[in-house]
């Protein structure tokens, strides 16, 4: 069995031999490096938050306050396990990739290097509702590998059903609903670069793909599909009162994401879904709000036995820890791995996965924990 740090090792060894890396390690200079090689639009789309940006700001910060304490002399194995199920997905550690859509923005091979990157590490994917391939085709890609999909729920109940249905059809084990885009945040940046993706036909490969959407459209009209598209995205008049239809449409768990405040866990409870995320969309929805980290602990206590997951602001391995510290069941990877796709493709992506689980493994070691699921509060401290 190799551990996951053993992949230092590896790069020491080469380099002993003459072969340096030909990616950077830190995720700055990851995110530096994407950022060289992507259009400005592509770059603005990506690396944009809402309004001034301070929910993304408070992200971060809110990881600074909170330290780990390391412990020393616990017998730790050099060869960690990690191993975790949720929600019936198994996987090797606590890590998935958080649904990021329009991957053919950042590169040409889009989700499909997305999903065997994620499957050569065994880490289960969250597949974006606007994708720029098909669930069905992403699924494809790595058929054996585990995959989730991630709904935006359209104001159209057909194609919300429709796209349920296709991803059950296509193997997809849980449903994420993402609750907190029900229409875009104010983003400067994109706004700047009068840069709209979606308006260009990128991002709507399962809309355009489905019978529902394309039902009553003049075939071969892009320009009508695109504002068919604009016209149904936004649903802002889902209550919670809705998720009861939804639980009648599938047999998947029901994951929703973007969830902050205690109260709406526990609405999430009483409603019956099985987990939910805490993420704030990686600030890119409402400006000034809390950090997700400030949000975790309380959406924690107030789960219960419901698993939270949680993203937004996640960079590196010690990041993981205190999330997985504060309650969380698994973290999900965003910005990270898209710098990795425009980096390098598929195997971009891969170094990113690789070295996150890397630094992952050894700051779960070096701080005293044989696996990151004895990670606990005792593990971290508020400074
Ligand atoms: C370019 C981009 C596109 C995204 N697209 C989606 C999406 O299609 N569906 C979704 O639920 N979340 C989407 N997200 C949010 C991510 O799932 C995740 O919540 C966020 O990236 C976490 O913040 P972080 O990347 O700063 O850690 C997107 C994020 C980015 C940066």
């Amino acid at each position: 069995m190799s551990a996951y740090a053993d992949f230092q090792n590896e790069v020491y060894l080469k380099g002993l031999f003459g072969e340096q890396p030909t990616q950077p390690f830190g995720w700055r200079e990851t995110e530096a490096a994407a950022y060289a090689a992507m259009t400005p639009g592509a770059v603005g789309y990506v690396a944009g938050g809402a309004g001034g940006e301070d929910t993304m700001a408070a992200n971060r910060a809110a990881f600074d306050r909170w330290r780990l304490v390391p412990r020393m002399l616990r017998g730790i194995p050099s060869k960690r396990t990690h191993t975790t199920t949720v929600l019936g997905t198994t996987m090797p550690a606590p890590v998935m990739l958080a649904p990021v859509g329009v991957c053919s923005i950042v590169h040409p091979d889009a989700e499909r290097a997305v999903a065997r990157a994620a499957a050569a590490m065994g880490l289960t994917m969250v597949v974006s509702t606007a994708s720029s391939t098909t669930m069905e085709d992403v699924a494809a890609e790595a058929p054996d590998a585990s995959r989730w999909y991630q709904l935006y729920w359209p104001a159209d109940q057909d194609l919300a059903a429709s796209f349920v249905h296709r991803a059950e059809a296509a193997g997809y084990g849980a449903l994420v609903v993402t609750l907190d885009t029900w229409q875009l945040g104010w983003r400067p940046r994109d706004l700047t670069t009068a840069y709209l993706p979606f308006l260009q036909a990128e991002g709507v490969a399962n809309y355009f793909s489905d019978p529902a959407f394309m039902k009553g459209l003049p075939e071969g009209d892009q320009g009508a599909a695109v504002l068919k598209f604009v016209g149904l995205f936004n649903n802002p008049t889902l209550t919670w009162d809705d998720l009861a239809w939804l639980q009648t449409q599938t047999s998947l768990p029901i994951v929703l994401k973007g969830i902050q405040h205690p109260d709406d866990v526990r609405r999430a409870a009483d409603a019956g879904v099985q987990a939910v995320i805490c993420s704030n969309h990686g600030g890119r929805q409402v400006d000034g709000a809390i950090g997700s980290l400030d949000a975790l602990p309380g959406v924690v206590e107030a789960a219960g036995d419901m698993p939270v997951l949680f993203d937004s602001g996640i960079r590196t391995g010690a990041d993981a820890c205190k999330a997985l510290a504060l309650g969380a069941a698994a973290v999900l990877l965003g910005r990270p791995w898209v710098h990795g796709l425009a980096v390098g493709g598929e195997a971009g992506v891969h170094h990113v996965l690789r070295s996150f689980l890397a630094d992952l493994d050894l700051q779960a070691g070096l701080s005293g924990h044989a696996s990151t699921s004895e990670l606990s509060r005792e593990s971290v401290q508020r400074v």
